[in-house]
């Protein structure tokens, strides 16, 4: 790749997390010199909005995603798979959220603050971790570092856009419905999200959720911890934007909780918000909006040795998802 602005590609520009890389692109100031709005065929003719222009968004296409230098997919893994391996071959920078390669050894798993060097051994593509595996591994890489990490467990309460925007749009009728006294209804999603907490929702592996498997794989990958013991329970809430987690971590060694918290405040991309006796924690609702991996609620686990137990929260569609794949363009930059 040569410019120094990038022509630049957005597929699933109309969706949850793709509608973010436009604002996240804003907001950083990314430098490029063309944007291309890529969606389905539906989308056709639409428009979206950037930097005060309306974009008109096309169908993706091999013709329209030639000569791009940087593409973000975010379209889900069957476009990511189709179409990434083409901006590759023609030596662009394929930075995708879908699933499909993050597992792929050839093909580096990113979160800048933990391992951005590894942008450098890419290959034309590059995986933006799971939305809860890239907050988990924010807050858990500067506790491994100083204390080493034996164990973890956890618990999530992932909002309804970390699904897309068609639950975030079922959650909104099911929120008037209920409020009309009328029964809500659901087609997207197995059960009815508002007034609800949904330990599912997710393609099943066994006993396991597609999430709570893609949880432990990065997080272990990301972590460079192949063989970290991992328990994890995923579930859905009723909350639009936000995805938090409670954690509880084994160490190697003692971790005093206000050691722990110097080292989270020091670290990159972390907000600590801990003063439980004045009601100060991260909640979803105030780290909505936010690109800092927030964490709190920070103590000693007393039931097990060398025990911590943390509530991390982060916007999904923020740093969990948009966010982290601009972060991760703008280390391609500077490491051409
Ligand atoms: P479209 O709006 O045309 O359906 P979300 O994650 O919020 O559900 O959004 C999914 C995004 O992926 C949307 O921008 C959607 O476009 C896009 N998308 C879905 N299927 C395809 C496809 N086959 N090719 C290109 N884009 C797709």
């Amino acid at each position: 790749m040569k410019p120094s602005t990038p022509a630049v590609a957005l597929v699933g520009a109309t969706g949850a997390a793709g509608s973010t890389v436009l604002r996240v692109l804003e907001d950083r100031a990314f430098p490029l010199c063309e944007l291309r709005a890529l969606a389905s065929p539906r989308s056709e003719g639409t428009t979206v909005t950037f930097r005060d222009a309306q974009l008109t968004v096309a169908a993706v296409s091999p013709s329209r995603l030639e000569g791009c230098d940087i593409v973000f997919f975010a379209a889900g893994g069957a476009t990511s798979k189709a179409y990434a391996p083409l901006v590759a071959a023609g030596g662009g920078v394929a930075v995708d959220k879908s699933s499909f390669f993050r597992m792929d050894p050839e093909v580096p798993l990113v979160v800048p603050e933990v391992n951005g060097e590894k942008v450098r051994d890419h290959r034309g593509i590059i995986a933006n971790p799971n939305c809860v595996a890239i907050p988990l591994s924010v807050a858990l890489a500067p506790l491994h570092r100083a204390f080493g990490l034996r164990h973890l467990t956890v618990a999530t309460y992932q909002a309804a856009s970390g699904a897309g925007r068609d639950l975030v749009t079922e959650l909104d009728l099911q929120v008037r419905d209920d409020a009309a006294g009328r029964q809500p209804s659901h087609s997207f999603y197995p059960h009815v999200l508002h007034g609800n907490v949904i330990p599912g929702g997710w393609k099943m592996h066994g006993d396991d959720t597609d999430e709570e498997v893609k949880v432990v794989q990065e997080v272990r990958r990301l972590l460079d911890l192949p063989d970290l013991g991992v328990g994890i329970t995923t579930v859905r809430v009723p909350v639009t934007v936000g995805h938090a987690a409670a954690v509880w971590v084994e160490l190697e060694t003692d971790a005093d909780p206000a050691a722990a918290r110097r080292i989270l405040e020091g670290a990159p991309g972390i907000r600590v918000v801990d003063d439980p006796a004045a009601q100060a924690y991260p909640t979803p609702r105030e780290v909505a909006g936010s690109d800092e991996v927030h964490v709190g609620r920070i103590r000693r686990d007393p039931s097990r040795e060398h025990g911590l137990a943390l509530f991390v929260v982060a916007d999904n569609l923020r740093k969990g998802a948009a966010t982290n794949a601009v972060q991760v363009a703008e280390l391609v930059l500077e490491y051409r």
